[in-house]
């Protein structure tokens, strides 16, 4: 699945459609179809939507005109995010008109964001529902077939989804994504989240572990803590007296199984602590990967995003994973053209990704949304040619700075778990190392099938991917 990336986005999953287990024994009366856009967060909450319909009798389908219910999972993070939505609820009309008790609802972070507005802009929509609002969903669903329309866009302080079991669908059955948090509390100037995804909760610790337990058993050998700022995770076991931090949290995790990899994001620069890269450190089946989203590498733009933190502190930090997990992987988030960016703060940014030696980034054009503190205090004055062509130079860097750091790994040999065939040929495998880097490597003779670790030489290499063979 997805971002994740906490907030990482899989371009290759936006819009994708969920299907039911091939040998699902219920049986269902009624069919629902959802499409996830956004971050991880939003693919996992699609999971959770499903479950909830599932005990509602709804069985899912991947072909939307089959469907009694059709649901729009939405971001809106940046202006494209939102306008793909709009684009698709088009598609959806026509359906819509030849099979007229059909529902349509759109959920998470566009809904939130627009709430009943929606309703009136997107005539076709039935149901408006917001990110922490899904167990009210079969409620609105009743209102809706009466022919009303149906809302609910509360946020909640409380709401973690502890307690509902993710349907795991279209799932690799290897990888899988627990979400220990919901909201933000860090009001980066930029960002629309902390509207639409409300106060920063963490959920109940033993429940996090019951999930990575579960998954285990079920053959899972990967888990992603899900969260927008896993570092700030906080959770007191009132039976024990005993506070949970994000490190201890992801302790417990590790314990669950030593052949259980755990993944986390996404971090905070401000946030993560030495406890945390110290427990990376000291278990063997906590990945050696961190997602660390710089944004800016210019110390004043910083200010301006609310940050909190400076250009030196970040490559402080930098040093600081790299001191205590030398090899450790590290990825980034980075906005172009913020407003009043000069060439200057510009050049702070690749400089930054050029000390920092990013395995990988996630790039954007900045993008004001209503409603952030960006879009009240400061002017979006930087012309789209300067935003585009500032986009390309830190692309560029990039694409350089991932194909150096491929070339350093050619001739190391590296744990692999097997994720599944490799998508050009079912004759190769495709699997990570710990940090995170998709490694593909020929079957041969080796007797083995995916969920498995085997240790891989590193032979070659592409920008995107290690090429390498089986040396067990
Ligand atoms: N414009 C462009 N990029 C943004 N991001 C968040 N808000 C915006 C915006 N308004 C990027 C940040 C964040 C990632 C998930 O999306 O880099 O880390
Ligand atoms: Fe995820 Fe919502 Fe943010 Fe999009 S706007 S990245 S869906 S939290």
């Amino acid at each position: 699945m997805l971002e994740l990336a906490a907030k990482v986005h899989d371009e290759v999953r936006q819009g994708e459609a969920f299907a039911p287990y091939k040998n699902d024994p219920k049986k269902y009366h009624k069919k629902f179809y959802i499409e996830s856009y956004g971050c991880q967060m939003n693919f996992s909450d699609s999971e959770i939507v499903a479950s909830i319909l599932n005990n509602e009798g709804f069985g899912a389908t991947r072909n939307y005109e089959d469907a009694d219910l059709v649901l729009l999972n939405t971001c809106s993070i940046r202006e494209k995010a939102e306008q793909t939505v709009r684009k698709r609820l088009t598609e959806f009309r026509k359906i819509k008109e030849a099979k007229p008790g059909m529902l349509i609802g759109v959920l998470g972070c566009m809904a939130e964001r627009l709430k009943s507005k929606l309703l009136e802009e997107e005539k076709l929509v039935d149901i408006v529902i917001g990110p922490d609002a899904y167990r009210s969903l079969p409620g609105l669903i009743e209102e809706a077939e009466t022919g009303q329309k149906a809302v609910n866009v509360l946020l909640s302080r409380e709401e973690t989804y502890a307690d509902i079991s993710p349907v795991r669908l279209d799932s690799n059955g290897i990888t899988a994504f627990i979400s220990i948090m919901r909201g933000c509390n860090n009001m980066c100037s930029f960002c629309v989240v902390p509207f639409t995804r409300g106060r920063e909760r963490s959920r109940d610790a033993c429940s996090i572990v019951a999930e990575a337990q579960d998954l285990f058993d079920k053959g899972f050998r990967e888990v992603t803590l899900l969260g927008q700022n896993v570092d700030s995770y906080y959770w007191i076991d009132e039976t024990k007296n005993e506070a949970v931090t994000f490190a201890k949290l992801l302790e417990k995790v590790a314990l669950v199984n030593p052949a259980l990899r755990v993944r986390f994001s996404t971090s905070h620069p401000k946030d993560i602590t030495e406890e945390v890269l110290h427990t990376m450190m000291k278990c063997d089946n906590i990945c050696k990967y961190i997602h660390l989203p710089l944004q800016s590498g210019s110390t004043r733009i910083l200010q301006l995003m609310n940050r909190t933190y400076t250009r030196e502190w970040y490559i402080a930090k930098v040093n600081q994973i790299k001191n205590i997990i030398p090899d450790c992987g590290i990825s980034s988030d980075i906005i172009a053209g913020f407003c009043t960016e000069t060439e200057e703060d510009h050049n702070d940014t690749l400089s930054i990704m050029e000390r920092s030696k990013y395995d990988m980034s996630y790039m954007f054009i900045y993008s004001e949304r209503p409603g952030t503190l960006a879009a009240r205090r400061y002017k979006d004055d930087i012309a789209e040619e300067v935003k585009k062509r500032r986009l390309q130079e830190i692309v560029e860097l990039q694409n350089r700075l991932s194909l150096e750091s491929n070339k350093r790994d050619i001739g190391k040999t590296f744990e692999v778990l097997i994720e599944g065939d490799s998508k050009k040929s079912t004759s190769d495998w495709m699997g990570r190392n710990t940090q995170n880097k998709v490694i593909v490597f020929p079957k041969r003779n080796y007797d083995g099938k995916k969920g498995d670790y085997v240790w891989v030489k590193v032979n070659d290499c592409t920008q995107a991917t290690l090429l390498g063979e089986i040396i067990n």
